[in-house]
């Protein structure tokens, strides 16, 4: 089709890439003109899940290939390949959407102790959480999709903080689905170990933590589980109000900093659940207060794969280049 912009994907069989693929595929505004992966296998690659779907072709990643068949390129890699692959890539002209999380962190002490294959770069990437970014996304080069995990979370807080309604600790404890870790097991992800156990994992240590602190600028409790479930993120966030602040107050707030947000659904106090969002790019948001106490506590969930990966990069690559934000999406 005439006027279609060529994308790439590099990761392209992993969980994330797959998921995009899948995405993009169904596009009205873009074709998939490069899908790479390691190289690691050899032969031709295959997505069964893509049948009838995609059936282009799969190639090692090379980074000349991917900026000369391409204007925009998404990076589902690990880390220490972005931080190669992308720089080259912006240097040739190319717009890059990285979902990992090696561009993500400003502060270049957080960013040596968390991604530390991460260059300096002379021109600073934009932090794509898509709902709080838009004008920045427009002219950006370089987009660092947010982390599955520090999606959920800043989708709920940063409305609250940003009106300055909240004062103390913010505690959020969150839960995630295998899938988070990649299609790789380890002796903590794989289905033996997982199946019928619930378990928290890089506490008071996890980079998501770093992120989420970045865009709230302050300090947060954040412990991640891991829960026996394929894909799905769910946040219960603890934190309390400025004695002046009433139900309304926190009602509206979120509901003006959404209103024309497409992908984040206000529940109230109908508590969201992870059913009701994987395999879509939802974010959903719900919310008890207790204005005696002054506890609030939020609920936001999400799919990991797709609001928390795919679909948030999709969503930046709409913004960046002025379509409907739901392109591809709904
Ligand atoms: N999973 C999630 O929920 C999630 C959410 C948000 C962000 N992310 C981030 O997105 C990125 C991808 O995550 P994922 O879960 O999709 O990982 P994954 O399932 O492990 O897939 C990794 C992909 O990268 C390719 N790859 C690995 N090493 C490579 C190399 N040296 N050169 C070129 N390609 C290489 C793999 O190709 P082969 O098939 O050839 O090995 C595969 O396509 C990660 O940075 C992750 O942190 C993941």
């Amino acid at each position: 089709m005439p006027n279609q912009l060529s994308i790439g994907i590099a990761g392209v069989t992993g969980y994330a890439g797959q998921e995009l693929l899948k995405l993009a595929a169904r596009h009205p505004l873009v074709e998939v003109t490069a899908a790479m992966a390691s190289g690691a296998t050899d032969g031709g690659r295959t997505l069964p899940a893509l049948a009838t779907i995609w059936d282009g072709e799969i190639t090692p990643l090379a980074v000349d290939r991917l900026a000369a068949d391409t204007e925009a390129a998404f990076m589902a890699l690990p880390e220490p390949v972005a931080a190669e692959v992308g720089p080259a890539l912006v240097a040739r002209g190319v717009r890059v959407f990285d979902l990992s999380g090696t561009f993500r962190l400003r502060d270049p002490e957080r960013r040596r102790r968390w991604y530390p294959t991460t260059p300096d770069l002379d021109d600073p990437p934009v932090y794509g959480l898509t709902e709080h970014y838009r004008t920045e996304l427009r002219t950006a080069q370089l987009v660092a999709c947010p982390g599955c995990y520090p999606t959920a979370a800043l989708l709920a807080l940063r409305p609250l903080v940003d009106a300055a309604l909240l004062e103390g600790e913010v505690i959020i404890d969150a839960k995630s689905g295998i899938s988070g870790a990649g299609k790789k097991p380890t002796e903590r992800t794989h289905f033996s170990e997982c199946h019928g156990s619930v378990s928290a994992y890089g506490v008071l240590a996890h980079r998501h933590g770093a992120e989420i602190e970045q865009e709230l600028a302050q300090t947060v409790t954040f412990t991640p589980h891991l829960v026996p479930l394929d894909r799905g993120i769910l946040e219960t966030i603890y934190v309390r109000t400025r004695t002046d602040v009433n139900e309304a107050q926190v009602a509206d707030t979120l509901r003006q900093a959404y209103v024309d947000a497409p992908f984040v659904r206000l529940t109230g106090s109908a508590l969201p659940e992870i059913k009701q969002v994987t395999h879509s790019n939802f974010c959903d948001i719900g919310w008890v207060f207790d204005e005696s106490s002054r506890r609030l506590i939020l609920v936001a969930c999400l799919d990991n794969l797709i609001k928390g990966a795919a679909g948030q990069a999709l969503q930046n690559l709409n913004v960046a280049f002025g379509w409907d934000e739901t392109a591809g999406l709904k």
